[in-house]
């Protein structure tokens, strides 16, 4: 494509501001042309500040009048099917924030809207641009830590949740496990060379609520329209996960929990070594009959900056110039099919077959 993508985003709020930020960083390859949210004054707000020429209250009429070749999509989760299935039926492309949708028959119509009218639907998998990512894919893929059979991905907060739809899951589909939750179990998944997920065993609880000693920092229970939120989230979910290959996944992800402080890692077990990624990326193995840990000289740290650039980046270059896609619709599928199957497991007390 030799002209500037025509790109708009469909959900004024926080994380949006991590895409504009990343559009506007490619001026020669990027048209900012418009700029949705259900409440228009915000739309129009963000439109002025940001130098989008046209705001809407209303995605349906965006993409009828603004003959766009991009969106990203940042609503709130509920609303990510029906927008991104719009947009693909506009002829657009689309990048979807995480979680793909509320489930995996929302997440399968999404996909197939993409393929039927031919446009890419990417999944905001963020964490898959990661520099750390990036060190312990190549490390993997060279055959450092042979067969990778177990993984460990927490992701605790002891109070933690963002507040406001997050809370309720009526607009969320879920708590911690959907939200923060996704974002470890696709890491391990994409490092690992995403095997296919056999079978869940999950169990989430709801024992702590929002009033703790913070009363949930943060934590809003009506937005600018009004709409009132209840807190009807999990507090905590754990689960274990098999896959095709043999590998088991051990997650854990919390809103609320009583615990010492918040954390977060990612952990893999190799044949040939193990390897942990917080505070920095470690290996562990054994040569020569003695243990060794082994730290890659430099920072292998999360870096933050430029992480979301990276993210959209991708996207542009795949829309504009073809190349695949590392964070594709069908993986978001498989998230939200095991994010299913942990909810299931969960209510049903069983494992859950996939
Ligand atoms: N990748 C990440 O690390 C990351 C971080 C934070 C949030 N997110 C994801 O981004 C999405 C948005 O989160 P946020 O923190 O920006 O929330 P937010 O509440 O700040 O923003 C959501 C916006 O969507 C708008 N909206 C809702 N329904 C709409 C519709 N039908 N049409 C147009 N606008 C609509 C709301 O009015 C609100 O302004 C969520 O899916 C969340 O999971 C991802």
């Amino acid at each position: 494509m030799d002209r500037k993508l025509r790109v708009g985003i469909i959900g004024a709020g926080n994380i949006s501001h991590s895409h504009l930020g990343g559009y506007k960083a490619l001026p020669d390859k990027v048209e900012l042309v418009a700029v949705c949210d259900i409440d228009e004054q915000k739309a129009q707000n963000y439109a002025k500040v940001n130098g989008f020429p046209r705001a809407y209250k209303d995605y349906n009429e965006m993409l009828a009048k603004e003959e766009l070749d991009a969106v990203s999509v940042c609503t709130w989760n509920a609303a990510h099917a029906e927008a991104a299935i719009a947009a693909l039926n506009a002829g657009c492309n689309v990048l979807c924030e995480k979680p793909m949708a509320m489930n995996a028959s929302q997440a399968l119509a999404m996909k197939e809207a993409a393929e039927r009218n031919g446009k890419l639907l990417m999944i905001g998998f963020v964490r898959r641009f990661g520099n750390d990512a990036d060190i312990l894919r190549n490390f993997i893929q060279a055959g450092t830590m042979g067969d990778i059979y177990f993984a460990k991905a927490t992701y605790l907060r002891r109070s933690g949740c963002p507040g406001g739809w997050f809370g309720d899951r009526r607009y969320s589909g879920g708590g911690p496990l959907i939200d923060l939750g996704v974002h470890v179990i696709d890491l391990c998944r994409y490092l690992a060379g995403c095997p296919q997920p056999v079978s869940v065993y999950g169990v989430t609880y709801d024992n702590l609520g929002d009033n703790r000693a913070d009363n949930q920092k943060g934590w809003v229970s009506q937005n600018s329209l009004g709409i009132d939120f209840k807190y009807t989230v999990e507090d905590f979910a754990t689960a274990l996960i098999r896959f095709d290959n043999g590998m088991t996944l051990n997650v854990e992800a919390s809103f609320n929990l009583n615990i010492k402080q918040d954390t977060g890692n990612i952990e893999l077990f190799g044949t040939k070594a193990g390897a942990r990624v917080d505070p920095q990326i470690e290996f562990f193995s054994d040569m020569n009959k003695m243990f060794v840990d082994i730290k890659p000289v430099g920072n292998t740290a999360l870096d933050f900056n430029g992480l979301f650039n990276r993210e959209i980046k991708h996207f542009v270059d795949c829309v504009r110039d073809g190349i695949p896609c590392i964070s594709p619709a069908e993986d978001g599928v498989v998230l939200m099919r095991i994010l299913d199957a942990i909810y299931q497991s969960a209510a049903e007390g069983r494992e859950v077959r996939l």
